[in-house]
């Protein structure tokens, strides 16, 4: 195989989406190639035993290396700017995978409260079954994340912008109280996308995806990823996902990155699109609250310029009412569809309380400002006008 990619730093997202980590065979295909296929073979008893050995590069076995996977971890790094990348089955595979291959018991997380529900589950419930203890923090809260770190503190953890509220964390300002302590942050980057926040830039030191989102972004393939620097992903991630085995499929990753050639284009649509709906349903008379990162009235707008440069293609809004009024919007909904999901091309819309976070306490959604009234809407390609007739027909 050739790599085609000639990868340099110096050439824009757009370009790296297409083209970057590609590597072509023998019979020069146009369109990155399937390798479905479990395991390799070797010329010789002894070339196996350099594979195994690491002595001679190439593929081994399929739970831990693969070229239509090497060419998706490519082009991810060159997107992230990130020295180095490992795919996992799913977004949850990835955070789950990040946090067990660096800590061991007796070590202790810091993570901002406002999680998706499974990423909660994984901090507050499975963790500590392994003697890794949690402090949940409002991670707008400078000083709680200073309070909360101790000499055993590993790992930092968060999302920003939030799942399903949007709050928006200082990433530079975290990074900094994690590091002065020793800490590592970890940062799960999926709500505002490579394209619009760069976490490494503003010194986390791991960012994770649910490459089921944006990435694939046509509601098909679960895929996650998780990205650092060489040594880190060497020492830790490494060898455990060799061993335990969360690895992607061929496939999988295969439509994962050939949708990424139109990532760019996608994700600016549907932040366009957001930007339109966000400031329509902030005037509409039945909307009682809207959250969008990059409008003005956003809690934390000042941290959202900073460090994102678009406000993503998410809105959270409360219409007037609770939950019967809530459900009651969503049942007259048209064209966008009741869905859990997010990041696709069609319109997916959702009501956090009784769904992804219906496993927190009343008083903990409470907290994080869960109402009953409050949706999460992933805003679609469909057209911006009929995105805004559904709406604004629901809402009468
Ligand atoms: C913020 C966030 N992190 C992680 C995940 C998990 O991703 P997956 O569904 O690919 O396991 C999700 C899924 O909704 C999410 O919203």
């Amino acid at each position: 195989m050739n790599d085609t990619s000639k990868p340099t730093h110096a050439l824009r997202p757009e370009t790296h989406l297409v083209h970057g980590g590609s590597m072509r065979s023998g019979f020069g295909e146009t369109s990155e190639a399937l390798f479905l296929t479990q395991s390799f073979v070797y010329d010789s008893a002894e070339q196996a035993e350099a594979r195994f050995q690491g002595d001679e590069p190439g593929f081994i076995y399929s739970r831990f290396s693969n070229p239509t996977i090497k060419m998706l971890e490519d082009r991810l790094c060159l997107l992230e700017g990130a020295e180095a990348c490992r795919v996992t089955a799913s977004g949850m595979a990835a955070v789950t995978a990040a946090m067990l291959c660096s800590l061991s018991a007796g070590d202790h997380v810091v993570a901002a409260r406002a999680l998706f529900g499974s990423c909660r589950y994984v901090v507050e419930d499975l963790l500590p079954r392994f003697g890794i203890e949690t402090t949940l923090v409002d991670g707008r809260d400078l000083d709680a994340w200073k309070a909360a770190r101790r000499p055993n503190t590993k790992v930092f953890f968060l999302e920003t912008p939030s799942n399903p509220t949007l709050e928006v964390i200082d990433l530079q300002a975290v990074a900094d109280i994690a590091h002065e302590g020793g800490a590592k942050l970890y940062v799960d980057n999926v709500f505002a996308t490579p394209l619009y926040q760069r976490p490494m830039q503003f010194g986390a030191d791991v960012v994770i995806y649910s490459a089921t989102k944006h990435m694939d972004g046509q509601g098909r393939c679960l895929a996650g990823a998780v990205l650092a620097d060489e040594t880190w992903i060497n020492d830790h991630l490494h060898n455990y996902l060799r061993q335990t085995g969360p690895s992607l499929s061929p496939f999988n990753a295969w439509v994962i990155l050939k949708s990424l050639e139109t990532f760019a284009l996608r994700v600016n649509q549907q932040a366009d699109n957001a930007t339109a709906l966000a400031d329509l349903l902030a005037a509409h008379p039945d909307v009682a609250r809207v959250l969008y990162p990059h409008r003005n009235d956003h809690p934390d707008f000042e941290v959202a310029s900073r460090q994102m440069t678009r406000g993503g293609t998410l809105i959270a809004f409360e219409v007037d009412g609770g939950k019967a009024e809530a459900f009651s919007f969503l049942n007259r909904l048209g064209i966008i569809k009741i869905s859990n999901n997010l990041g696709d091309a069609k319109s997916l819309i959702t009501h956090p309380s009784t769904t992804t976070h219906q496993r927190l306490e009343e008083a903990d959604r409470l907290d994080l400002g869960i109402h009953q009234n409050l949706l999460r809407l992933s805003v679609g390609l469909e057209h911006v006008d009929d995105l805004w007739d559904d709406l604004s027909s629901a809402l009468r």
